[in-house]
Protein backbone atom coordinates (compact mmCIF):
# COMPACT_ATOMS: atom_id res chain seq x y z
CA UNK A 1 0.00 0.00 0.00
CA UNK A 2 0.98 3.54 -0.61
CA UNK A 3 -0.25 6.54 1.33
CA UNK A 4 0.36 10.19 -0.67
CA UNK A 5 0.55 13.11 1.87
CA UNK A 6 -0.24 15.77 -0.38
CA UNK A 7 0.29 19.34 0.80
CA UNK A 8 -2.59 21.86 0.77
CA UNK A 9 -4.06 25.08 1.65
CA UNK A 10 -6.62 25.75 4.41
CA UNK A 11 -10.11 26.64 3.50
CA UNK A 12 -11.29 29.47 5.13
CA UNK A 13 -15.01 30.38 5.76
CA UNK A 14 -16.27 26.28 4.91
CA UNK A 15 -18.30 26.04 8.46
CA UNK A 16 -20.74 23.17 7.77
CA UNK A 17 -24.23 24.75 8.49
CA UNK A 18 -27.38 22.66 9.63
CA UNK A 19 -27.07 20.13 7.07
CA UNK A 20 -23.16 19.72 6.98
CA UNK A 21 -20.81 21.38 3.85
CA UNK A 22 -22.89 22.52 0.48
CA UNK A 23 -21.42 23.90 -2.16
CA UNK A 24 -21.73 24.63 -5.83
CA UNK A 25 -20.78 21.05 -7.48
CA UNK A 26 -17.75 23.01 -9.33
CA UNK A 27 -16.54 24.26 -5.50
CA UNK A 28 -16.07 20.35 -4.72
CA UNK A 29 -14.52 19.56 -8.10
CA UNK A 30 -11.94 22.20 -7.27
CA UNK A 31 -8.49 20.31 -7.16
CA UNK A 32 -7.79 19.50 -3.99
CA UNK A 33 -10.70 21.03 -2.51
CA UNK A 34 -13.23 17.51 -1.17
CA UNK A 35 -9.39 16.19 -0.33
CA UNK A 36 -9.29 19.04 2.31
CA UNK A 37 -12.43 18.91 3.60
CA UNK A 38 -12.78 15.26 4.01
CA UNK A 39 -9.44 15.36 5.80
CA UNK A 40 -10.45 17.90 8.23
CA UNK A 41 -13.79 16.34 8.81
CA UNK A 42 -11.34 13.04 9.40
CA UNK A 43 -9.60 14.91 11.90
CA UNK A 44 -12.00 16.86 13.16
CA UNK A 45 -13.71 13.85 14.72
CA UNK A 46 -10.97 12.36 16.15
CA UNK A 47 -9.72 9.80 13.46
CA UNK A 48 -11.14 7.03 12.11
CA UNK A 49 -8.26 4.11 12.64
CA UNK A 50 -9.60 1.20 13.13
CA UNK A 51 -13.20 2.75 12.69
CA UNK A 52 -15.95 1.50 10.23
CA UNK A 53 -17.15 3.91 8.20
CA UNK A 54 -20.56 3.96 6.12
CA UNK A 55 -20.63 6.10 2.86
CA UNK A 56 -23.13 6.78 0.43
CA UNK A 57 -24.90 9.60 -1.29
CA UNK A 58 -28.03 10.31 -3.40
CA UNK A 59 -26.63 9.48 -6.66
CA UNK A 60 -26.50 13.48 -7.98
CA UNK A 61 -23.44 14.23 -10.42
CA UNK A 62 -19.92 13.58 -8.98
CA UNK A 63 -21.42 11.12 -6.08
CA UNK A 64 -18.96 8.26 -7.42
CA UNK A 65 -16.43 10.53 -8.51
CA UNK A 66 -16.49 11.62 -4.59
CA UNK A 67 -16.88 8.55 -2.78
CA UNK A 68 -13.64 6.98 -4.91
CA UNK A 69 -11.63 9.83 -2.94
CA UNK A 70 -13.31 9.81 0.13
CA UNK A 71 -12.47 5.52 0.13
CA UNK A 72 -8.85 6.15 -0.59
CA UNK A 73 -8.71 8.86 1.75
CA UNK A 74 -10.27 6.59 4.76
CA UNK A 75 -7.70 4.23 3.94
CA UNK A 76 -4.72 6.63 4.08
CA UNK A 77 -6.55 7.52 7.42
CA UNK A 78 -6.01 3.73 8.80
CA UNK A 79 -10.20 2.73 8.59
CA UNK A 80 -10.66 -0.88 8.74
CA UNK A 81 -14.00 -0.70 6.99
CA UNK A 82 -16.26 1.08 4.41
CA UNK A 83 -19.85 -0.06 4.02
CA UNK A 84 -21.16 1.75 0.71
CA UNK A 85 -24.36 1.41 -0.94
CA UNK A 86 -24.31 -0.06 -4.11
CA UNK A 87 -23.36 2.33 -6.77
CA UNK A 88 -22.52 4.67 -4.15
CA UNK A 89 -26.30 4.97 -2.92
CA UNK A 90 -28.07 5.62 0.13
CA UNK A 91 -30.45 7.81 1.16
CA UNK A 92 -30.10 9.61 4.35
CA UNK A 93 -32.46 7.81 6.38
CA UNK A 94 -30.96 4.75 5.20
CA UNK A 95 -27.57 5.66 6.09
CA UNK A 96 -28.59 6.64 9.34
CA UNK A 97 -30.31 3.15 10.20
CA UNK A 98 -26.95 1.46 8.41
CA UNK A 99 -24.84 3.41 10.89
CA UNK A 100 -26.89 2.48 14.01
CA UNK A 101 -27.61 -1.27 12.92
CA UNK A 102 -23.61 -1.72 12.23
CA UNK A 103 -22.57 0.43 14.92
CA UNK A 104 -20.20 1.89 12.63
CA UNK A 105 -18.41 5.12 13.84
CA UNK A 106 -20.20 7.45 11.64
CA UNK A 107 -20.63 8.19 8.13
CA UNK A 108 -20.10 10.45 5.20
CA UNK A 109 -23.68 11.03 3.86
CA UNK A 110 -23.44 13.04 -0.02
CA UNK A 111 -26.13 15.10 -0.68
CA UNK A 112 -27.23 18.91 -1.17
CA UNK A 113 -30.98 17.66 -0.22
CA UNK A 114 -33.15 19.44 -2.29
CA UNK A 115 -31.05 21.59 -4.13
CA UNK A 116 -30.50 20.99 -7.59
CA UNK A 117 -27.72 18.55 -9.06
CA UNK A 118 -25.70 18.31 -12.31
CA UNK A 119 -22.05 19.40 -12.92
CA UNK A 120 -24.01 23.21 -12.08
CA UNK A 121 -25.88 22.39 -9.56
CA UNK A 122 -25.14 21.63 -5.67
CA UNK A 123 -23.89 19.34 -3.87
CA UNK A 124 -22.57 18.73 -0.17
CA UNK A 125 -20.90 16.73 2.32
CA UNK A 126 -22.45 15.85 5.94
CA UNK A 127 -20.86 13.24 8.84
CA UNK A 128 -23.15 11.60 11.20
CA UNK A 129 -21.85 10.57 13.95
CA UNK A 130 -22.57 7.13 16.23
CA UNK A 131 -26.14 7.84 16.82
CA UNK A 132 -27.08 7.73 13.15
CA UNK A 133 -27.47 11.55 13.45
CA UNK A 134 -25.96 14.22 11.68
CA UNK A 135 -22.45 15.56 13.80
CA UNK A 136 -23.57 17.83 16.69
CA UNK A 137 -22.24 21.66 16.83
CA UNK A 138 -19.24 21.10 19.01
CA UNK A 139 -17.82 18.41 16.35
CA UNK A 140 -18.83 20.55 13.31
CA UNK A 141 -17.06 23.24 15.46
CA UNK A 142 -14.00 20.92 15.39
CA UNK A 143 -14.26 20.12 11.83
CA UNK A 144 -13.99 23.90 11.28
CA UNK A 145 -11.12 24.79 13.19
CA UNK A 146 -9.30 21.96 10.93
CA UNK A 147 -9.99 23.42 8.16
CA UNK A 148 -8.84 26.62 9.22
CA UNK A 149 -4.69 25.45 10.05
CA UNK A 150 -4.61 22.18 7.85
CA UNK A 151 -1.95 21.81 5.98
CA UNK A 152 -1.68 18.32 4.17
CA UNK A 153 -4.23 15.09 3.62
CA UNK A 154 -3.56 11.71 3.04
CA UNK A 155 -4.54 9.46 0.28
CA UNK A 156 -3.86 6.05 -0.96
CA UNK A 157 -2.51 5.79 -4.56
CA UNK A 158 -4.76 2.75 -5.64
CA UNK A 159 -8.12 3.08 -6.88
CA UNK A 160 -11.29 2.77 -5.43
CA UNK A 161 -12.97 -0.33 -6.18
CA UNK A 162 -16.17 -0.86 -8.53
CA UNK A 163 -19.31 -0.12 -6.58
CA UNK A 164 -21.35 -2.01 -8.84
CA UNK A 165 -21.79 -5.05 -7.97
CA UNK A 166 -22.57 -6.10 -4.00
CA UNK A 167 -19.58 -7.31 -2.40
CA UNK A 168 -16.12 -7.03 -0.19
CA UNK A 169 -12.86 -6.28 -1.72
CA UNK A 170 -10.30 -4.80 0.00
CA UNK A 171 -8.48 -1.06 -0.90
CA UNK A 172 -4.83 -0.83 0.78
CA UNK A 173 -5.69 -3.03 3.83
CA UNK A 174 -9.38 -1.81 4.53
CA UNK A 175 -12.48 -3.83 3.62
CA UNK A 176 -15.06 -2.47 1.61
CA UNK A 177 -18.23 -3.92 1.96
CA UNK A 178 -20.65 -3.14 -1.12
CA UNK A 179 -24.37 -3.95 0.35
CA UNK A 180 -28.08 -3.77 -1.20
CA UNK A 181 -28.50 -0.22 0.22
CA UNK A 182 -32.77 -0.87 0.06
CA UNK A 183 -32.12 -4.09 2.46
CA UNK A 184 -32.01 -3.43 5.51
CA UNK A 185 -34.26 -0.49 5.45
CA UNK A 186 -37.04 -2.20 3.75
CA UNK A 187 -36.45 -4.73 7.20
CA UNK A 188 -36.24 -1.76 9.45
CA UNK A 189 -40.13 -0.11 7.72
CA UNK A 190 -41.62 -3.84 8.10
CA UNK A 191 -40.92 -3.43 11.63
CA UNK A 192 -42.33 0.12 12.33
CA UNK A 193 -45.77 -0.28 9.75
CA UNK A 194 -48.37 -2.98 9.21
CA UNK A 195 -47.14 -4.30 5.43
CA UNK A 196 -50.48 -6.47 5.62
CA UNK A 197 -52.51 -4.26 6.58
CA UNK A 198 -51.37 -1.54 3.73
CA UNK A 199 -51.03 -4.48 1.53
CA UNK A 200 -55.00 -4.87 1.91
CA UNK A 201 -55.32 -1.58 1.26
CA UNK A 202 -53.97 -1.67 -1.91
CA UNK A 203 -55.49 -4.63 -3.17
CA UNK A 204 -58.74 -2.92 -2.14
CA UNK A 205 -58.34 -0.47 -4.88
CA UNK A 206 -56.46 1.96 -2.72
CA UNK A 207 -54.86 4.58 -5.57
CA UNK A 208 -51.55 6.30 -5.09
CA UNK A 209 -48.96 8.46 -7.06
CA UNK A 210 -45.46 8.51 -5.53
CA UNK A 211 -43.11 10.83 -7.11
CA UNK A 212 -39.44 10.25 -6.23
CA UNK A 213 -38.23 13.54 -8.71
CA UNK A 214 -35.63 11.15 -10.12
CA UNK A 215 -33.81 11.13 -6.76
CA UNK A 216 -32.75 8.72 -4.19
CA UNK A 217 -35.82 7.49 -2.90
CA UNK A 218 -37.09 5.46 -6.14
CA UNK A 219 -35.38 2.32 -5.44
CA UNK A 220 -36.47 2.30 -1.73
CA UNK A 221 -40.19 3.22 -2.91
CA UNK A 222 -40.53 0.78 -5.62
CA UNK A 223 -39.30 -1.93 -3.27
CA UNK A 224 -41.50 -1.39 -0.45
CA UNK A 225 -44.82 0.24 -2.30
CA UNK A 226 -45.06 -1.56 -5.30
CA UNK A 227 -43.10 -4.61 -4.21
CA UNK A 228 -44.13 -5.63 -0.97
CA UNK A 229 -47.34 -3.39 -0.54
CA UNK A 230 -48.85 -4.55 -4.03
CA UNK A 231 -49.68 -0.86 -5.18
CA UNK A 232 -50.27 -0.75 -9.12
CA UNK A 233 -46.92 -0.50 -11.04
CA UNK A 234 -46.71 3.04 -12.26
CA UNK A 235 -47.38 4.16 -8.24
CA UNK A 236 -43.75 5.11 -8.06
CA UNK A 237 -42.92 7.76 -10.91
CA UNK A 238 -39.50 9.17 -11.66
CA UNK A 239 -38.09 6.04 -9.83
CA UNK A 240 -34.98 6.02 -10.87
CA UNK A 241 -32.01 8.03 -9.68
CA UNK A 242 -30.67 10.61 -12.62
CA UNK A 243 -27.21 12.64 -11.91
CA UNK A 244 -28.80 15.60 -12.80
CA UNK A 245 -32.25 14.80 -11.36
CA UNK A 246 -33.82 15.08 -14.79
CA UNK A 247 -32.62 18.81 -14.27
CA UNK A 248 -35.33 19.42 -11.30
CA UNK A 249 -35.28 20.47 -8.02
CA UNK A 250 -35.71 17.84 -5.94
CA UNK A 251 -37.77 19.39 -3.62
CA UNK A 252 -41.50 18.33 -2.69
CA UNK A 253 -42.93 21.85 -2.76
CA UNK A 254 -45.74 23.40 -4.90
CA UNK A 255 -43.44 24.73 -7.08
CA UNK A 256 -41.35 22.07 -7.98
CA UNK A 257 -43.33 18.97 -7.39
CA UNK A 258 -46.06 21.27 -9.24
CA UNK A 259 -47.52 18.47 -11.42
CA UNK A 260 -48.54 16.16 -8.51
CA UNK A 261 -50.27 19.05 -6.63
CA UNK A 262 -52.56 20.00 -10.13
CA UNK A 263 -53.03 15.85 -10.35
CA UNK A 264 -53.97 16.25 -6.68
CA UNK A 265 -56.48 18.55 -7.34
CA UNK A 266 -57.84 17.38 -10.51
CA UNK A 267 -60.63 15.05 -11.24
CA UNK A 268 -58.20 12.38 -12.07
CA UNK A 269 -56.36 12.53 -8.22
CA UNK A 270 -55.45 8.72 -6.72
CA UNK A 271 -56.32 8.64 -3.18
CA UNK A 272 -53.07 9.75 -1.89
CA UNK A 273 -50.03 11.60 -3.98
CA UNK A 274 -46.75 11.93 -2.33
CA UNK A 275 -42.98 12.81 -2.68
CA UNK A 276 -39.66 13.04 -1.37
CA UNK A 277 -36.53 15.23 -1.78
CA UNK A 278 -32.90 14.26 -3.00
CA UNK A 279 -31.72 12.28 -0.33
CA UNK A 280 -34.89 10.53 1.32
CA UNK A 281 -35.14 12.27 3.88
CA UNK A 282 -38.15 15.30 2.95
CA UNK A 283 -41.61 14.48 1.81
CA UNK A 284 -45.30 15.89 1.15
CA UNK A 285 -48.65 14.16 1.92
CA UNK A 286 -51.63 14.77 -0.16
CA UNK A 287 -55.06 13.52 -0.02
CA UNK A 288 -57.83 14.56 -3.36
CA UNK A 289 -58.21 17.93 -3.12
CA UNK A 290 -56.36 18.39 -0.10
CA UNK A 291 -52.37 19.11 0.11
CA UNK A 292 -51.10 18.51 4.21
CA UNK A 293 -49.14 21.04 5.91
CA UNK A 294 -45.98 19.76 6.96
CA UNK A 295 -46.32 21.23 9.93
CA UNK A 296 -50.25 19.55 10.09
CA UNK A 297 -48.65 16.33 8.65
CA UNK A 298 -46.56 16.33 12.04
CA UNK A 299 -49.19 17.20 14.47
CA UNK A 300 -51.35 14.30 12.40
CA UNK A 301 -48.71 11.64 12.78
CA UNK A 302 -48.06 11.96 16.85
CA UNK A 303 -51.80 12.11 17.63
CA UNK A 304 -52.43 9.19 15.52
CA UNK A 305 -49.18 7.14 15.72
CA UNK A 306 -50.77 4.94 18.18
CA UNK A 307 -52.20 3.46 15.49
CA UNK A 308 -49.33 2.33 13.49
CA UNK A 309 -47.76 -1.38 13.73
CA UNK A 310 -44.50 0.16 15.93
CA UNK A 311 -45.98 2.61 17.86
CA UNK A 312 -48.64 0.90 20.29
CA UNK A 313 -47.03 1.72 23.29
CA UNK A 314 -47.72 5.59 22.10
CA UNK A 315 -45.89 8.81 22.22
CA UNK A 316 -43.18 9.75 24.73
CA UNK A 317 -42.74 13.62 23.60
CA UNK A 318 -43.04 15.35 20.83
CA UNK A 319 -40.35 18.03 18.90
CA UNK A 320 -40.69 20.63 16.50
CA UNK A 321 -38.42 22.96 14.92
CA UNK A 322 -39.45 26.73 16.11
CA UNK A 323 -40.43 27.62 12.84
CA UNK A 324 -42.75 25.17 12.32
CA UNK A 325 -46.23 25.86 13.24
CA UNK A 326 -47.75 25.36 17.25
CA UNK A 327 -50.13 22.34 16.04
CA UNK A 328 -47.49 19.57 17.18
CA UNK A 329 -48.26 21.62 20.62
CA UNK A 330 -51.53 20.97 21.30
CA UNK A 331 -51.43 17.32 20.19
CA UNK A 332 -48.60 17.25 22.79
CA UNK A 333 -50.67 18.77 25.79
CA UNK A 334 -53.93 16.97 25.24
CA UNK A 335 -51.78 13.73 25.22
CA UNK A 336 -50.46 15.14 28.46
CA UNK A 337 -46.67 14.55 26.91
CA UNK A 338 -43.60 16.87 27.09
CA UNK A 339 -43.70 18.62 23.52
CA UNK A 340 -40.36 20.49 22.76
CA UNK A 341 -39.61 23.58 20.66
CA UNK A 342 -35.89 23.30 19.20
CA UNK A 343 -33.91 25.33 16.61
CA UNK A 344 -33.89 24.79 12.79
CA UNK A 345 -32.03 21.64 11.77
CA UNK A 346 -32.60 17.75 12.79
CA UNK A 347 -29.68 18.13 14.88
CA UNK A 348 -31.11 19.55 17.53
CA UNK A 349 -33.52 16.59 17.46
CA UNK A 350 -31.06 14.14 18.21
CA UNK A 351 -30.27 14.82 22.41
CA UNK A 352 -34.01 14.20 22.87
CA UNK A 353 -34.17 11.08 21.11
CA UNK A 354 -31.91 9.56 22.11
CA UNK A 355 -32.96 9.99 25.68
CA UNK A 356 -36.23 8.54 25.25
CA UNK A 357 -37.51 12.09 25.44
CA UNK A 358 -39.66 12.14 22.19
CA UNK A 359 -40.82 9.13 20.06
CA UNK A 360 -41.72 11.98 16.81
CA UNK A 361 -40.08 15.34 15.54
CA UNK A 362 -40.66 17.41 12.59
CA UNK A 363 -39.62 20.37 10.51
CA UNK A 364 -42.13 22.61 8.51
CA UNK A 365 -39.54 21.88 5.79
CA UNK A 366 -41.47 18.45 4.89
CA UNK A 367 -39.40 17.26 7.34
CA UNK A 368 -40.90 14.45 9.93
CA UNK A 369 -39.04 11.42 11.70
CA UNK A 370 -39.33 9.50 14.73
CA UNK A 371 -37.05 7.82 17.07
CA UNK A 372 -36.04 4.81 14.47
CA UNK A 373 -33.23 6.48 13.26
CA UNK A 374 -31.54 10.18 14.10
CA UNK A 375 -32.40 11.65 10.51
CA UNK A 376 -35.69 12.80 8.81
CA UNK A 377 -37.27 10.14 6.64
CA UNK A 378 -39.49 10.92 3.78
CA UNK A 379 -40.40 7.48 3.03
CA UNK A 380 -41.42 6.85 6.86
CA UNK A 381 -43.74 9.12 6.73
CA UNK A 382 -45.57 8.21 4.00
CA UNK A 383 -45.83 4.65 5.12
CA UNK A 384 -46.49 5.68 8.32
CA UNK A 385 -49.39 7.68 6.71
CA UNK A 386 -50.67 4.81 4.73
CA UNK A 387 -50.98 2.55 8.13
CA UNK A 388 -53.08 5.50 9.57
CA UNK A 389 -55.17 5.54 6.44
CA UNK A 390 -55.44 1.67 6.40
CA UNK A 391 -55.86 1.81 10.17
CA UNK A 392 -59.07 4.56 10.08
CA UNK A 393 -60.54 3.48 7.18
CA UNK A 394 -60.92 7.72 6.09
CA UNK A 395 -59.99 9.52 3.53
CA UNK A 396 -56.56 11.86 4.00
CA UNK A 397 -58.85 14.99 3.74
CA UNK A 398 -61.33 13.27 6.52
CA UNK A 399 -58.55 12.67 8.46
CA UNK A 400 -57.01 15.79 8.18
CA UNK A 401 -60.57 17.95 8.67
CA UNK A 402 -61.50 15.75 11.81
CA UNK A 403 -58.31 17.21 13.30
CA UNK A 404 -58.46 20.06 12.91
CA UNK A 405 -62.24 19.84 14.37
CA UNK A 406 -60.71 18.40 17.36
CA UNK A 407 -57.90 20.66 17.91
CA UNK A 408 -58.35 23.96 15.65
CA UNK A 409 -56.65 24.91 12.38
CA UNK A 410 -53.32 26.47 12.83
CA UNK A 411 -53.25 28.09 9.19
CA UNK A 412 -49.64 28.53 8.45
CA UNK A 413 -47.58 29.42 5.46
CA UNK A 414 -43.91 30.04 4.53
CA UNK A 415 -42.50 32.88 2.07
CA UNK A 416 -38.57 32.61 1.10
CA UNK A 417 -37.15 35.33 -0.47
CA UNK A 418 -34.59 33.92 -2.47
CA UNK A 419 -30.80 35.54 -3.31
CA UNK A 420 -30.94 38.41 -1.68
CA UNK A 421 -27.79 40.04 -1.61
CA UNK A 422 -26.08 38.76 0.97
CA UNK A 423 -24.88 41.98 2.49
CA UNK A 424 -28.61 43.81 2.11
CA UNK A 425 -29.93 40.57 3.87
CA UNK A 426 -27.40 40.75 6.67
CA UNK A 427 -28.26 44.36 6.83
CA UNK A 428 -32.01 43.90 6.81
CA UNK A 429 -31.29 40.91 9.85
CA UNK A 430 -29.25 43.14 11.96
CA UNK A 431 -31.28 45.67 11.86
CA UNK A 432 -34.50 43.92 12.41
CA UNK A 433 -32.66 42.11 15.67
CA UNK A 434 -31.93 45.95 16.90
CA UNK A 435 -35.87 46.76 16.74
CA UNK A 436 -36.97 43.77 18.78
CA UNK A 437 -37.13 45.37 22.27
CA UNK A 438 -38.85 48.26 20.99
CA UNK A 439 -41.88 46.44 19.02
CA UNK A 440 -43.94 44.97 21.43
CA UNK A 441 -46.80 47.66 22.26
CA UNK A 442 -46.09 48.95 18.15
CA UNK A 443 -48.83 48.04 15.41
CA UNK A 444 -48.38 46.93 11.74
CA UNK A 445 -51.19 46.37 9.12
CA UNK A 446 -54.15 46.36 11.99
CA UNK A 447 -52.08 43.73 14.32
CA UNK A 448 -50.22 45.05 18.01
CA UNK A 449 -47.51 43.00 18.73
CA UNK A 450 -47.12 41.45 22.27
CA UNK A 451 -43.85 40.28 22.39
CA UNK A 452 -40.99 39.71 20.46
CA UNK A 453 -37.47 38.07 20.64
CA UNK A 454 -34.34 36.63 19.17
CA UNK A 455 -35.00 32.73 19.95
CA UNK A 456 -32.27 30.83 21.86
CA UNK A 457 -32.35 27.22 22.88
CA UNK A 458 -30.76 25.02 25.53
CA UNK A 459 -30.78 21.59 25.14
CA UNK A 460 -32.35 19.81 28.19
CA UNK A 461 -29.83 16.95 28.11
CA UNK A 462 -26.67 18.09 27.74
CA UNK A 463 -27.24 21.85 28.76
CA UNK A 464 -25.56 23.65 25.55
CA UNK A 465 -26.75 26.56 24.18
CA UNK A 466 -27.78 28.04 20.51
CA UNK A 467 -28.12 31.51 20.61
CA UNK A 468 -29.67 33.76 16.78
CA UNK A 469 -32.14 31.31 15.65
CA UNK A 470 -34.51 33.66 14.52
CA UNK A 471 -36.81 36.22 15.35
CA UNK A 472 -39.84 35.35 16.77
CA UNK A 473 -42.82 38.46 16.99
CA UNK A 474 -46.03 37.29 18.87
CA UNK A 475 -49.35 39.43 18.54
CA UNK A 476 -51.80 40.18 20.89
CA UNK A 477 -54.65 37.98 19.15
CA UNK A 478 -52.62 35.21 18.82
CA UNK A 479 -50.85 35.41 15.05
CA UNK A 480 -46.91 34.31 15.09
CA UNK A 481 -44.17 35.27 12.45
CA UNK A 482 -40.76 34.18 12.43
CA UNK A 483 -37.57 35.50 10.51
CA UNK A 484 -34.63 33.46 9.86
CA UNK A 485 -31.78 33.33 7.23
CA UNK A 486 -31.27 30.40 5.49
CA UNK A 487 -27.82 28.17 6.03
CA UNK A 488 -28.31 25.94 3.22
CA UNK A 489 -28.51 28.06 0.17
CA UNK A 490 -25.78 28.63 -1.90
CA UNK A 491 -26.51 31.75 -3.88
CA UNK A 492 -27.14 35.19 -1.91
CA UNK A 493 -29.07 34.65 1.08
CA UNK A 494 -32.02 33.56 1.42
CA UNK A 495 -34.52 35.17 3.77
CA UNK A 496 -37.43 32.63 5.52
CA UNK A 497 -40.40 34.29 6.96
CA UNK A 498 -42.90 31.93 8.99
CA UNK A 499 -46.66 32.88 9.37
CA UNK A 500 -49.29 31.49 11.01
CA UNK A 501 -52.80 31.97 12.92
CA UNK A 502 -54.74 29.94 15.00
CA UNK A 503 -58.34 29.18 14.10
CA UNK A 504 -60.63 26.88 16.61
CA UNK A 505 -64.18 27.46 14.58
CA UNK A 506 -64.36 24.61 12.44
CA UNK A 507 -67.01 26.72 10.49
CA UNK A 508 -63.62 28.64 9.45
CA UNK A 509 -61.20 25.42 8.56
CA UNK A 510 -62.26 25.77 5.13
CA UNK A 511 -60.29 29.10 4.26
CA UNK A 512 -57.62 29.87 1.48
CA UNK A 513 -54.16 30.15 3.95
CA UNK A 514 -52.98 33.17 2.01
CA UNK A 515 -56.19 35.25 2.84
CA UNK A 516 -56.68 34.63 6.12
CA UNK A 517 -52.98 35.27 6.98
CA UNK A 518 -52.93 38.58 4.80
CA UNK A 519 -52.47 40.76 8.06
CA UNK A 520 -49.69 39.00 9.46
CA UNK A 521 -48.01 38.79 6.23
CA UNK A 522 -48.46 42.33 5.73
CA UNK A 523 -47.36 42.85 9.15
CA UNK A 524 -43.86 41.19 8.59
CA UNK A 525 -43.43 42.85 5.77
CA UNK A 526 -43.55 46.39 7.55
CA UNK A 527 -41.46 44.91 10.71
CA UNK A 528 -38.80 43.60 8.44
CA UNK A 529 -39.25 46.31 5.71
CA UNK A 530 -38.71 43.69 3.03
CA UNK A 531 -40.33 44.96 0.30
CA UNK A 532 -38.39 48.40 0.76
CA UNK A 533 -34.90 47.01 1.42
CA UNK A 534 -35.08 44.10 -0.90
CA UNK A 535 -37.27 45.89 -4.12
CA UNK A 536 -38.80 42.39 -4.42
CA UNK A 537 -42.90 42.85 -4.65
CA UNK A 538 -43.70 39.04 -4.06
CA UNK A 539 -41.78 36.06 -2.46
CA UNK A 540 -39.64 33.74 -4.67
CA UNK A 541 -41.46 30.32 -3.10
CA UNK A 542 -44.32 30.05 -1.06
CA UNK A 543 -45.03 26.81 0.62
C1 LIG B 1 -33.64 24.08 5.55
C2 LIG B 1 -34.92 23.93 6.33
C3 LIG B 1 -34.63 23.23 7.64
C4 LIG B 1 -33.94 21.90 7.37
C5 LIG B 1 -32.72 22.11 6.49
C6 LIG B 1 -32.10 20.79 6.08
O1 LIG B 1 -32.72 24.86 6.27
O2 LIG B 1 -35.53 25.17 6.55
O3 LIG B 1 -35.85 23.03 8.32
O4 LIG B 1 -33.54 21.30 8.57
O5 LIG B 1 -33.09 22.81 5.31
O6 LIG B 1 -32.99 20.01 5.33
P1 LIG B 1 -32.50 26.44 6.04
O7 LIG B 1 -32.19 26.62 4.58
O8 LIG B 1 -33.80 27.09 6.39
O9 LIG B 1 -31.39 26.81 6.97
ZN1 LIG C 1 -33.13 16.25 2.09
Amino acid sequence: MSIETVTTQPIAGQKPGTSGLRKKTTVFMRPGYLETYVQAVIEGVGGVEDREIVVGGDGRFFNDTAIGIILRMLAANGASKAIVGQNGLLSTPAASNLIRKRRAFGGFVLSASHNPGGEHGDFGLKFNVANGGPAPEPVTDAIFARTLDIASYKIVSEPAPDLSEIRTSSLAGMTVEVIDPVADYVAMMEGLVDFDRISKLFASGFAMRFDAMSAVTGPYAKAIIEGRLGARPGTVINGTPLPDFGGHHPDPNPVHAAKLFALMFSGAAPDMGAASDGDGDRNIVLGRGISVAPSDSLALLAANIHLAKGYKAGLKGIARSMPTSRAADRVAAKAGVEGFETPTGWKFFGNLLDAGRVTICGEESAGTGSDHVREKDGLWAVLVWLDIIAARGESIAEIVKSHWATYGRDYYTRHDYEAIESGLADKLFADLRDSIQDLPGKGFAGLTIETADDFAYTDPIDGSTSAKQGVRVFFTTGERAVFRLSGTGTEGATLRVYLEAFEPDPARHDLEPQQVLAKVIAAADAIAQIRERTGRTAPDVVT
